[in-house]
């Protein structure tokens, strides 16, 4: 198993923004450029690109082409840093719970629900009109201290039930969008179906996942209810496999009726990988597309880990992955939205999972520490501006 691998396996154990913005000044540069060039006397200086931080947000550069961009967050970060809110309310049309709504954190006690930090998270979004992601109803991760001892094959329906029906019912009308089941592929565990070995899947069997969505449509059925899953990016036999098991799931899933609506992927890729393949990743967006699900980005970033130390250098590199594959996704138009997976260096789940051996700070996400725009966000700015315009029913 390569470093790469190793690393995965160890890391692993979702209508504020739907007015179409004119993004005519990008155009301009381009007019200018050639009436320039076909003066025949005088060379004039490259036509400067204008400043990032004057330019228009992601979040309006998304909503031109009837796409969301969004990021996730902390509350104790909104509130704790003010400049970190305002960034986030310029560049986001929606909000996605990066902690707060697993069960570790509302689920203090079997008998308990503490939604203080998901409704911190609910308040600040509905402030800035922005839609709000709920991440994640079932997942074999973050699971509280008592989830093992308290848990059997006889109450596993119970609480699984309890659960969805209490914390989807709260949010009941104020969500975009649910992940219902996340990562529950495993390809390379060689169970039928390729279903992941999870707490879940022992005491319940391989139907948690249909009951679980069913289970979320009766307690919101405005919801968009989200298979979200992470693997599914590269040209490499791991990815392919995977890309293959989650779309037999979501076929099973549709032709069983059970109400799912799209299909999260998480893209947390590596700036390092030079597998693309856009005739193997569009055609699986293509076959979830042909199922009638929409398709979210859900948790963007590109990790640094393996790339050089040279910041420009690095940045650079990191934008141009945002781009290779922001590009190859968007020209799928079920692809609706896209939401990184943070906003600003300064909080990253890379910085303890995925530290650099140099001890640098990461440099994954779209913001620098000082909240500035990188050349990231640039990468993703333009292939914005690059796709086409989705139909505005999708959000
Ligand atoms: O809750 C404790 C807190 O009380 C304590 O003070 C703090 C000190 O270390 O630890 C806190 O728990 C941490 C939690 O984040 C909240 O910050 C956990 O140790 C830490 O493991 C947890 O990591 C999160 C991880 O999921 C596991 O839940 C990351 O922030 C979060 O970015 C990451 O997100 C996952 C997605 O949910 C699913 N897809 C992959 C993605 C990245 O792993």
């Amino acid at each position: 198993m390569n470093r790469r691998l190793l690393l995965r396996s160890a890391l692993y154990s979702a209508t504020a923004a739907t007015s179409l913005v004119a993004c005519d000044q990008f155009k301009k540069t381009g007019l200018v450029d050639t009436a320039i060039a076909q003066a025949p006397t005088v060379q004039p200086p490259a036509a400067a690109a204008p400043p990032l931080q004057g330019q228009p947000s992601l979040k309006r550069r998304a909503a031109a082409k009837g796409l969301l961009y969004g990021a996730a967050a902390q509350p104790q970060i909104l509130t704790a840093e003010p400049d970190f809110a305002n960034s986030f309310a310029q560049e986001c049309a929606i909000l996605v719970s990066e902690n707060q709504l697993k069960w570790e954190a509302l689920r203090p006690t079997p008998t308990q629900f503490n939604f203080a930090g998901g409704d911190a998270l609910l308040a600040f979004a509905q402030q800035h009109q922005m839609l709000f992601r709920g991440h994640t109803l079932v997942w074999h991760n973050a699971l509280p201290d008592w989830f093992r001892e308290t848990l059997t094959r006889a109450n596993a329906r119970h609480f699984l039930q309890e659960h969805i029906a209490t914390v989807v019912g709260h949010y009941a009308g104020k969500v975009h969008s649910w992940d219902v089941v996340n990562e529950a592929i495993a390809p390379e565990e060689n169970r039928p179906h390729g279903v992941r070995h999870t707490p879940w899947l022992e005491l319940l069997g391989a139907d948690y996942i249909q009951l679980a969505f069913q289970m979320a449509h009766q307690a919101d059925p405005q919801a968009l209810l989200v298979y979200n899953d992470y693997g599914l990016d590269y040209d490499t036999v791991q990815d392919a496999s995977k890309r293959t098991a989650v779309l037999r799931l979501l076929e099973r899933l549709k032709s069983a009726n059970v109400p799912i609506h799209a299909l999260g992927i998480q893209a947390h890729l590596w700036g390092s990988e030079t597998r693309f393949s856009p005739e193997k990743l569009g055609q699986f967006l293509q076959q979830v597309a042909d199922l009638d699900l929409q398709i979210f980005i859900t948790e963007l970033d590109v990790a640094d880990v393996e790339l050089p130390a040279n910041v420009a250098e690095r940045d650079r590199l990191v934008a141009d992955h945002y781009r290779r594959y922001l590009d190859i996704v968007l020209a799928q138009p079920a692809v609706t939205a896209v939401l990184t997976w943070g906003l600003s260096d300064r909080h990253t789940w890379l910085t303890s999972f995925q530290p650099r051996p140099d001890g640098l700070p990461v440099r994954p996400l779209p913001l620098d520490q000082q909240l500035r725009r990188k050349p990231a966000w640039e990468a993703i700015a333009a292939a914005f501006d690059a796709t086409s315009v989705r139909q505005l029913l999708s959000i």
